[in-house]
């Protein structure tokens, strides 16, 4: 499948055009913010997930048991923060982002040596596994924007995840909640999930930017 990182800018630019009055401005935030006004259909939304949010989607894992987390779509690592926070000290968290912009940028500001950036389309979950002499995963944590996704994509990014995850474990995923009216598109993720997963439990998250829906899938 195609990818799309050749869509963004090179970290050097984007820090070069981020600087103001030679002062860098290096927040995650403002970041963030710069990269969605480029593609806000890649990105899927202006600011980073809050607090509130990252918890209501590491809350169901069993950090207890769980070796292999992948989060897909890490941003400038909201939610990777507090997974780490959570995790083993013998985890391994691969955090996927098809921007170069945010690997550079979580590299610089995340220093853990049980965590892997990894730069590419989730799309690919499969082979970034395989190169690293893993099957499956105990956890997947997904920020993708799938109303926004084409179809294709997205299906085949859930068919690779579904794939990818082992038998008893979990994947996490979120939607903004959607202004429902006559003629516009509505995406019913729930619905979209219950394809590849035996169960979708939600749980609404009002304190976030904007509200949101955390969907927690089983196979
Ligand atoms: C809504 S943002 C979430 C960022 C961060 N996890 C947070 O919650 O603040 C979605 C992220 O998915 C990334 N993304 C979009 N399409 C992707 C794809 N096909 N594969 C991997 N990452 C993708 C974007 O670059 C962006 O960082």
């Amino acid at each position: 499948m195609k990818q799309q990182a050749h869509r963004h800018p090179s970290s050097e630019s984007v820090t070069r055009s981020i600087s103001v009055h030679g002062s860098r401005l290096h927040t995650g935030h403002s970041l963030f913010f710069f990269q969605s006004l480029r593609s806000l259909t890649v990105t899927a939304s202006l600011f980073p997930s809050s607090r509130f949010l990252a918890a209501a989607l590491s809350r169901p894992i069993d950090f207890t048991r769980a070796r292999v987390i992948v989060e897909l779509g890490m941003g400038t690592g909201a939610i990777t923060r507090e997974l780490l926070r959570r995790m083993q000290p013998g985890a391994v968290l691969y955090g996927v982002d098809i921007n170069p912009a945010f690997i550079t940028h979580v590299e610089r500001k995340i220093r853990d040596s049980r965590f892997v950036p990894i730069l590419g389309g989730a799309e690919r979950l499969g082979s970034f596994l395989h190169q690293r002499g893993i099957r499956r995963a105990d956890a997947i944590v997904s920020s993708l924007g799938l109303t926004s996704m084409g179809p294709d994509l997205r299906s085949h990014i859930l068919e690779q995840a579904a794939e990818h995850l082992s038998r008893d474990g979990v994947l996490t995923q979120y939607q903004y909640l959607q202004v429902s009216a006559p003629g516009l598109p509505h995406f019913r993720e729930r619905d979209f999930l219950r394809e590849y997963f035996r169960e979708v439990a939600s749980e609404r998250v009002i304190w976030n930017l904007p509200p949101a829906n955390v969907y927690t899938c089983r196979l």
